[in-house]
């Protein structure tokens, strides 16, 4: 695979600061986008070709994009922290870079190299530095993305590919702030099934899933909870975060099925537990053993956690058939003290003891 220098191309007409500033005093999250974007093309017997820094603008397609009609895209999230030297560095974008040529392995795509994605991100965030919010838990989200662009309605591999990255400000993903969200188990529909695309960050999951939180809005909930396709019965994934069950001392998460997404937050958290002195496993958890562990009490915190998202706690559980708090419903000790120490690492409070930070 040869590896495409990117050329840059800065646009004259960047948001004026006062402008920007105003943005970052209250980012949202994926409401605004910086000024330039990163374009790298992909054509049969060609491959890599025509990287390039742009100023961010709308793209245009054909009427028979085969995205549009077969949905033959992925994408990526990862964060880009400011540290408190006034630097920036981005968390573990290698392993971004890798679950992005997972997901195209799995759905046809070609794979973009590593070193390619990690260029492309470095580029736009280094021309958008100014983007980076300057405090706390505020970031600069990346989304790297690929889609077909050959234009036809035949079935098949699109012979020709558009990898884009594009950059929002982010504040909190949730507008509560770290408030324990409630959740609805999905018992009707389910979100991926074994030999699907589960595993995949594409965007058919996405669309498949919209109906089923609808539903949980519908109940009062805030999130959807999705269960294993087969029995209905385990526990998977939240609609876009990964999940952690909390008995004391020791730590349980679900473990990788094959139809969930293997999340980066998840498995950085499996380190970082153990780091603290948790005894901490991947496992399978039942939604029998959630209601039995909540009430005899041994069930002490769940909480969800994703780059979006970070960690957030989970307060209360609906199903059709039943409802039940988690514990006192509040955020719990054991997950406020895992959300700070990835938060202090990602934002350089905090030493980097696996090298996850990759400065710019
Ligand atoms: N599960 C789903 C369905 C997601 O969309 C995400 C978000 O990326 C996650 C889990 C968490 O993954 P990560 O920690 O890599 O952001
Ligand atoms: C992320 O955390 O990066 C996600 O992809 C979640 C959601 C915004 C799709």
């Amino acid at each position: 695979m040869t590896t495409p220098t990117i050329e840059l191309k800065p646009s004259s007409h960047p948001v004026p600061a006062a402008e920007r500033e105003k943005i970052l005093a209250n980012p949202g999250f994926g409401r605004h986008f910086t000024d330039h974007m990163v374009t790298v093309k992909w054509t049969e017997g060609r491959g890599w070709h025509e990287a390039q820094l742009v100023p961010y603008a709308p793209l245009s397609l054909d009427p028979a994009n085969m995205t549009l009609h077969y949905a033959q895209t992925i994408f990526e999230g990862l964060k880009a922290y400011r540290r408190p030297d006034g630097t920036v560095a981005t968390f573990r974008p290698e392993q971004n870079a890798e679950r992005f040529q997972a997901s195209a392995r799995r759905m046809g795509m070609p794979e973009l190299p590593v070193e390619t994605f990690i260029e492309a991100c470095d580029a736009l965030v280094t021309q958008d530095k100014a983007w980076v919010p300057g405090h706390g838990e505020q970031s600069l989200y990346l989304r790297p993305f690929m889609f077909a662009t050959e234009v036809g309605l035949g079935v098949r591999p699109s012979n020709e590919f558009l990898f884009v990255v594009i950059a929002s400000p982010a504040g909190a993903y949730f507008p509560g702030g770290v408030q324990p969200v409630s959740v609805w188990l999905s018992e009707e529909y389910v979100r991926a099934a074994p030999g699907g695309t589960g595993a995949a960050k594409t965007g058919g999951n996405y669309a498949a899933s919209l109906v089923a939180q609808a539903q949980a809005a519908e109940q009062g909930c805030d999130q959807v909870v999705w269960l294993d396709a087969i029995e209905r019965r385990w526990i998977e994934e939240m609609g876009g975060m990964n999940l952690y069950f909390v008995y004391g001392n020791r730590i349980v998460t679900p473990e990788l099925s094959g139809s969930l997404l293997p999340g980066i937050t998840r498995a950085s958290l499996l380190e970082i537990a153990a780091d603290l002195g948790y005894e901490v496993t991947e496992g399978r958890i039942s939604v029998d053993d959630w209601r039995e562990g909540n009430a005899d009490g041994t069930l002490t915190e769940v909480f969800a956690c994703g780059t979006a998202a970070v960690i957030t706690p989970v307060g209360s559980v609906k199903s059709a058939r039943a409802s039940w708090t988690v514990a006192d419903g509040e955020p719990g000790e054991v997950t406020m003290r895992l959300r700070k120490a990835l938060l202090d690492i990602q934002t350089g409070a905090a030493p980097d003891p696996h090298g996850w930070m990759h400065p710019l």
